[in-house]
């Protein structure tokens, strides 16, 4: 058991989405224009989606909603109730007591800002072999506003986190917020992390992403996103150790403590970029019949990853709880997990 963590210490940003995920035949993603490993954001021609994916494939609702996910599962793991808070948006919609009961069931306090009259997001997960295909319909989520982070409560949880975990999804929804928290922690000298979340976002809203970059302590990805950044910036390599090496010499306002890249490849060795340094941790691999579903891996990595580094281990120890973690969420549907964690620092 760790020693005992300050309440509140790691605060969050992000989409509360339910998941609504489903096995799909190719023809279904085929119907909705949509690629196997897509992560995009819902258009008008993809709102039946939803509908279908409960009438016709016997669709699993699960508690998503990439940061909710990741601070579920540092729960988890540090067992200690109320260690993190995440903010977003939801609607006063059953979709929205199933998300808070499974955060409050994993130890994580939130303080959603409530819109009565937008439902609770969801995001639709299809399921083809081993591929998963995402496409959020945001809405309430959609709706955050700063002034949630002014309300007195709100505002003093935020004054008394020291480590800060924001999506690069949430740059979609409400980049002020964003600023606003990366200026407290550059302020008080604490983290603050972020992920690149989805291609589509170094590709549609790489202006905010440019505008936080500075702040931004340790930068989480995976291959794709990583590689979505370097085109998107024009970087001659699509190499992703050149990749990591430029993303921690980006820009940073604090210079004292430079940046961090981690980028995860899947059943490859994570990459961890440091100045100029570049370590490598590998990953056990699981064998076929172990893997249930890869929804939800590199939140989960980065929820393992978290739970760590709030009680100040090494970035050795962090990764290698991120690579447990992830390990086990693939193991289970979505981002979800069984029994109690078995980590072992
Ligand atoms: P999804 O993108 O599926 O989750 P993810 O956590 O990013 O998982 P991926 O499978 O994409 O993993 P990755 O590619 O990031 O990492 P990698 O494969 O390198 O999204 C899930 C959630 O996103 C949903 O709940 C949804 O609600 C939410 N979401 C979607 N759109 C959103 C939006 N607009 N706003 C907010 N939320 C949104 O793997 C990472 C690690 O996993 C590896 O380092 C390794 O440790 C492990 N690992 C991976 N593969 C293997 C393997 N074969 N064997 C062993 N370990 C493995
Ligand atoms: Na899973």
């Amino acid at each position: 058991m760790p020693n005992q963590l300050q309440e509140g210490i790691l605060v969050g940003c992000g989409n509360p989405l339910l998941d609504i995920s489903a096995i799909v035949p190719m023809d279904f993603l085929r119907k909705y224009s949509m690629n196997e490993d897509d992560a995009i954001l819902a258009e008008d021609r993809h709102m039946p989606i939803y509908g279908e994916l409960i009438e016709s494939f016997s669709a699993e609702f699960l508690a998503g909603g990439s940061v909710q996910n990741s601070l579920r599962i540092a729960q988890w793991i540090l067992k200690q109730p109320k260690v993190a808070v995440f903010f977003g948006c939801v609607g006063k919609d059953r979709y929205a007591e199933i998300l808070e009961d499974k955060a409050r069931s994993a130890g994580l306090d939130v303080h959603y800002q409530v819109r009565e009259d937008v439902p609770t997001g969801t995001c639709a997960v299809l399921i083809t072999g081993t591929h998963r295909s995402l496409c959020a319909n945001l809405a309430a989520a959609n709706h955050f506003t700063i002034d949630h982070l002014a309300d007195p409560v709100n505002k003093a949880v935020i004054e008394n986190a020291q480590y800060y975990y924001i999506s690069g999804f949430f740059l979609t929804v409400n980049p002020p917020s964003i600023m606003q928290v990366a200026q407290t922690a550059h302020t008080n000298n604490r983290p603050f992390l972020m992920n690149l979340s989805a291609p589509f976002i170094s590709q549609y809203y790489m202006a905010p992403l440019l505008a936080v970059l500075p702040y931004v302590d340790i930068i989480f990805g995976n291959e794709a996103e990583a590689q979505a950044f370097a085109e998107a910036q024009s970087w001659p390599s699509g190499d992703l150790r050149e990749i990591g090496k430029r993303l921690v010499a980006f820009d940073k306002l604090n210079s004292s403590r430079p940046r961090i890249a981690i980028l995860t490849q899947g059943c490859d060795p994570v990459l961890l970029f440091q100045q100029d340094s570049v370590q490598e941790f590998p990953v056990t691999r699981l064998l076929a019949h172990e893997i249930v579903d890869t929804n939800g891996a590199g939140d989960a990595f980065v929820g393992g990853f978290l739970s760590q580094f709030v009680q100040g281990k090494s970035l050795d120890v962090c990764i290698r709880c991120g690579n447990y973690a992830a390990g086990h969420i693939i193991k289970n549907p979505g981002c979800t997990y069984a029994g109690e964690p078995q980590f072992i620092e």
